[in-house]
């Protein structure tokens, strides 16, 4: 098992660096990109036009790298097709669950994404989406979920069909099935097979112990059931086993009993033609991360041509539905230090003006590493410390618990500031948008960044809480209290 590397793990100052290929350190002072952090939040720096310095914590939502990894990961899936000379397309669908912000959403569809959601709300999304123009008429949106009979997710997909032909319910229950056929309105549908971990053969997926996806005797009857339909047709394989899959073999070793169910649906369902891998396209979360996406995608391409190869099928189109991979790195989040404790703990504790356990769940929960680096001071000696957050959270701590990553940082605190990065992925669903927190701590202002054409940066300053929002939002009638009091 190795150690996440988290930040920089040295004593030494590191004033000049590309820690990866957005971070780097230029004369002792952290840039994402051509972005400098530190000015973006210390008075007096340089802070690119901003009118005055952003209060910390701050979170940064960093648009350029959404459109750069789809760009990225479209580029690998083409090359590898001309390598190996297959005949499919790739389909880059957008996770939604991911990270449903708004200007993630949009930033996603601009960049000719197709959409991927699980819930009645993510339906009333696509619907803003498409009437803005977002979501053109030929993209596909994908509905995974669960959805059976009497539910809204299941009502409102019927009327979001009835605007837009491209939607594909991907059916995972027999209990989907009767509203859409019962609509009358033509469909074509997706049947998820339970996939979910890494398997060698379809008893061993059929035996698995995951709620999602039917298993390969109930795909088989589920697939009659639609071909007997007179509005429906099988269009798409839906087989996800699993998420941040780091070994490219691995990955598509799992999906190869998957792909053999594919094959033999195929023989039976000659409209049936997109194998869908669901999630599982890792990201860069530490700094130690190695992943070859154009070996990934020959690898999966040369596995699904032998496959159907060997069943007499054509091969199919291919859909990622990427959640974690589109948006992981356009998230940082920026914090003061506002004291350290040297209380005879094994490292000193370096507090910060937030929450690690309510910014980044995953920390706690699953004991999830992101990358941490200061924005300034870089050029002056580290030590090895650990970060503590604003609550009286024992597990509001970084590195999480279980970790035996080291975090190294300036041992000169004075108006120190860091950043947690490759955050951009769940954690801000998980916690909450606009919530109340853990010990009753406002949310952090959100610095929307994007950049014109002349390469300049463009800002859109989000107000954070303030504690009278977090107090309404708890169900206190603040007007009760003299103002000047709160
Ligand atoms: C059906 C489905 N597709 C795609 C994803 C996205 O996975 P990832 O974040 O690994 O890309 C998920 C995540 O849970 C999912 O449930």
């Amino acid at each position: 098992m190795t150690t996440p590397v988290i930040g920089w793990e040295r004593e030494t100052p590191v004033p000049n660096h590309a820690f990866n290929d957005y971070l780097n350190a230029r004369n002792g002072r952290l840039f994402y990109d051509d972005l400098d952090l530190a000015g973006l939040v210390i008075p007096g720096a340089d802070n690119h036009g901003l009118a005055q310095p952003l209060p910390s914590p701050l979170e940064i939502v960093y648009l350029p790298m959404i459109r750069r990894r789809i760009e990225q990961l479209r580029r690998a899936f083409a090359d590898a097709a001309a390598e190996v000379g297959y005949p499919g397309r790739f389909h880059y669908a957008y996770a939604s669950k991911a990270n449903t912000a708004e200007e993630v959403v949009r930033t996603v569809l601009l960049a000719g994404a197709h959409y991927e959601m699980s819930s009645v709300t993510d339906i009333n999304i696509a619907t803003l989406m498409r009437a803005a123009g977002y979501i053109t008429p030929e993209r596909m949106v994908i509905a995974n979920g669960f959805k059976p009979a009497g539910t809204d997710y299941a009502r409102y997909l019927l009327r979001f069909r009835a605007m837009h032909d491209a939607l594909i319910p991907v059916v995972e229950d027999f209990a989907e099935l009767p509203p859409l056929i019962e609509a009358g309105l033509p469909f074509d549908v997706g049947l998820r097979q339970k996939t979910y971990g890494q398997h060698a053969s379809a008893a061993e997926m059929d035996a698995a112990n995951s709620r999602f996806g039917f298993d390969t005797d109930g795909i088989f009857r589920a697939a009659e059931i639609i071909a007997s339909a007179p509005n429906l047709r099988l269009k798409m394989h839906h087989a996800m086993i699993g998420s941040q899959l780091l070994d490219a073999r691995g990955f598509v070793a799992g999906l190869t009993p998957a792909a053999q169910v594919y094959a033999r649906l195929r023989q039976r369902h000659p409209d049936l033609s997109i194998f869908n891998f669901g999630g599982g396209m890792p990201v860069a979360m530490t700094l130690d991360f190695h992943f070859d996406y154009r070996d990934f995608a020959r690898r999966l391409m040369l596995m699904l041509r032998d496959v159907c190869a060997a069943h007499d099928v054509p091969p199919p189109d291919i859909m990622g539905e990427m959640g974690r991979y589109t948006t992981a790195e356009h998230g940082a989040h920026l914090f003061k230090i506002v004291s350290v404790k040297e209380n005879g703990s094994p490292l000193p504790w370096y507090l910060i003006d937030g929450s690690i356990m309510s910014a980044f769940p995953d920390t706690w929960a699953l004991g999830e590493h992101f990358i941490v680096l200061p924005l300034n001071h870089l050029d002056k000696p580290f030590r090895r410390a650990q970060l503590g957050g604003m609550t009286c959270d024992s597990d509001d701590v970084y590195p999480p618990k279980p970790s035996r990553s080291a975090l190294y940082l300036p041992a000169e605190t004075n108006g120190l500031y860091i950043g947690f990065f490759g955050v951009g992925a769940y954690q801000e669903m998980l916690g909450g948008v606009r919530g109340s927190k853990h010990c009753s701590l406002p949310e952090a202002y959100e610095l929307i960044v994007d950049r014109r054409d002349d390469g300049r940066y463009q800002f859109d300053v989000m107000p954070g809480q303030t504690t009278t929002d977090v107090m309404r939002n708890l169900g206190y009638v603040v007007s009760a209290v003299e103002p000047r009091l709160l």
